[in-house]
């Protein structure tokens, strides 16, 4: 079964592929952090609210007879509850349980979870390790590798947070059947995207397997989620700390946190659709400056369509309120917005002098689309 490396240079850990990988968590956990499974080890499993009646129980048991100490949380799975006050909580857990540096954080859900877990681990007695365990798609081939924690603001999403690399990550694709669809659609966006940005096989590879993927085919999934970490380890390796090329992983997503801040945080556009409609206009966007002609765009359009994903809204906001939500973004440089724009599937550019009316003429592509 895939095992993906990432060698970074002050710390190596594992992302484990594997049907059924969360049985033997405790070995993983032993493994990667000995200290937090020996006999003075402890770990807090946190899980999220929708996970936990999966999941958590079973987890938790895995852990306790793999002879480690397990104090479960569970936190809320929301973008608005993505908050500093679900990180004191934690903290709170945390204390009360004398969670010492040498013990460990395992998270158990989706990315909301992976990252308010993590930013809590990052930030609790100023770091301990944490284990990942992705139970989406989406998790699984973003937020669990690469080491990004964080926490959403009123002014935008994920503002607040911290480069925390976990000590190891378990994708275990058998969790997925109790995934919804819907959710597991937007992971695929995020698999879309890493075909746009390196990877045109992988690209055609989704388009072909799309009945196999969303039919849950254990062996598809693996495929699908061991090609995509190995894309998001290449990456992460080669730019730990987005100096440079671990920008173009925010692909259609400039675009996407602009229409996510404006519909509520995700009470109308779920995250991966957010970005499904966002590689659209970036597509576009970079159509109208030269940058590649029409087949690119038209190609992400077809692809997302093909797995049920959206490609444009008549229900965005403003040009104006999707403007000054794009001028938020953590990317602004010199109060520019920096967006990643293809070139042709397989590479992109990142931009830094798109001007408001090039960004709303994008805009316009997708709107109503
Ligand atoms: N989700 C983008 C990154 O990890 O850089």
């Amino acid at each position: 079964m895939p095992e993906i490396t990432l060698a970074l240079p002050h710390h190596s850990y594992a992302v484990t592929v594997e049907p059924g990988a969360l049985t033997r968590l405790a070995g993983i956990v032993r493994e990667a952090v000995p200290s937090a499974a020996g006999s003075q080890g402890r770990v807090v499993l946190v899980t999220d609210e929708g996970v936990e009646p999966h999941h958590g129980r079973t987890v938790a048991k895995a852990l306790q007879d793999g002879g480690i100490d397990t104090v479960v949380a569970v936190i809320p799975v929301s973008e608005k509850k993505k908050t500093l006050g679900t990180v004191r909580n934690l903290y709170e857990i945390f204390l009360e349980n004398k969670l010492e540096r040498g013990h460990a954080v395992v998270t158990l859900g989706g990315g909301i979870c992976c990252d308010v877990a993590g930013f809590a681990a990052a930030s609790y007695l100023r770091g301990v390790p944490v284990v990942q365990c992705p139970t989406t798609l989406l998790a699984m081939v973003d937020a669990s590798v690469g080491g990004k924690t964080g926490v959403n603001v009123p002014q935008g999403k994920n503002l607040i947070g911290a480069f925390h690399q976990p000590a190891a990550v378990v994708c275990d694709p058998l969790v997925l059947e109790t995934l919804p669809e819907r959710e597991l659609k937007c992971g695929l966006a995020e698999c879309i995207k890493h075909g746009v940005i390196r990877d045109p096989d992988l690209f055609a590879w989704i388009g072909a397997s799309a009945p196999a993927i969303l039919g849950l085919d254990q062996a598809a999934l693996v495929e699908l989620i061991a090609r995509n970490v190995q894309i998001k380890a290449d990456v992460v390796v080669a730019d730990e700390r987005e100096a440079g090329e671990r920008a173009h992983l925010n692909f259609g997503h400039t675009f996407a946190h602009a229409i996510e801040a404006t519909s509520a945080f995700g009470t109308t556009f779920k995250h991966g659709e957010a970005v499904a409609i966002g590689m659209v206009a970036a597509a576009r966007c970079a159509e109208m400056r030269g940058l590649c002609d029409a087949s690119v765009g038209d190609a992400i359009a077809v692809a997302l369509e093909a797995v049920g994903l959206p490609t444009g809204s008549g229900g965005l906001a403003s040009d104006a309120i999707l403007l000054k939500a794009m001028a938020m973004d953590k990317k602004v440089q010199g109060g520019k917005v920096r967006l990643v724009l293809p070139t042709r599937l397989g590479e992109v550019v990142i931009v830094g002098d798109a001007t408001a009316d090039e960004v709303a003429a994008a805009w316009g592509a997708v709107r109503g689309a």
